[in-house]
């Protein structure tokens, strides 16, 4: 279960979340969680989450290792910030930020060298479900943003972009359909393995719908942004069927 923060909470916001939320999941060993903070956030976070079992994540990096990149944070700057995944294609970033698949392939070589486990995000945006396009996008967002890269560390994250931040989430017969698609096209990268990779839903879930998201077969976990805001309510994710 994976919590995107977005461009929310200054560093005292999140050591107050922290305080709250560590002891709610402190029992729970059978579900691996992530917490992905803004960049300016990172070191506290790091801190706190040292004796715990909560991994921390960045929401985007840069691929090249360091130099003249003026704004940008290379991979090795985010494990020495205690940095073990880091969340890779958000459509926030493919769509505001014009970030290419190209570009995207880059960042997931750059991070694996690195030793992160990468959050890899795809999801087709509204008129191209309407256009009966979500297959075709998804399976060219897994081919080109894929590309090369050894399934090991790989995690893929669907998030259908209608459903972002939307309060719309899709019904657990569309996640489950774009899911196994999902499972498909990663199998035809990868043969068998791909049953091992976890494949998230992301997408306006919350502690109202995660119980039946989880029940669909090939849904993993979920990359929750709103509704990770909260610690009791991210809590209650992380704790789904309980
Ligand atoms: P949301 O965001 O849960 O607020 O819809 C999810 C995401 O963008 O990762």
């Amino acid at each position: 279960m994976a919590a995107n923060w977005k461009m929310n909470k200054k560093i005292g916001e999140a050591q107050v979340f922290l305080d709250e939320f560590i002891p709610l999941v402190w029992n729970v060993k059978d579900v691996d969680i992530v917490i992905a903070p803004p960049f300016t956030a990172l070191y506290t976070v790091s801190n706190l989450l040292k004796i715990t079992h909560v991994s921390l994540a960045a929401q985007n990096m840069y691929h090249a290792e360091k130099g003249a990149f003026t704004g940008e944070i290379s991979p090795a700057m985010l494990t020495d910030v205690g940095c073990s995944h880091v969340i890779i294609g958000h459509s926030e970033r493919r769509t505001i930020f014009g970030e290419t698949s190209g570009m995207l392939n880059n960042k997931v070589q750059s991070a694996r060298n690195s030793g992160l486990e990468v959050i890899f995000c795809i999801g087709e945006t509204l008129a191209e479900r309407e256009a009966d396009m979500t297959f075709d996008v998804l399976s060219k967002q897994i081919n080109d943003g894929l590309k090369g890269i050894a399934p090991e560390g790989i995690i893929v994250a669907y998030e259908p972009v209608w459903a972002i931040g939307t309060g719309k989430t899709a019904t657990t017969g569309e996640a489950q359909e774009a899911h196994a698609f999902v499972r498909k096209t990663l199998s035809g990268l990868y043969g068998k393995v791909s049953e091992e990779i976890r494949i998230l839903y992301g997408g306006s879930v919350t502690p109202e719908n995660i119980d039946s998201l989880m029940a669909c077969a090939d849904v993993d976990g979920a990359l929750v942004g709103g509704a990770s805001l909260k610690a009791d309510s991210f809590a209650r994710i992380v704790k789904y069927n309980k």
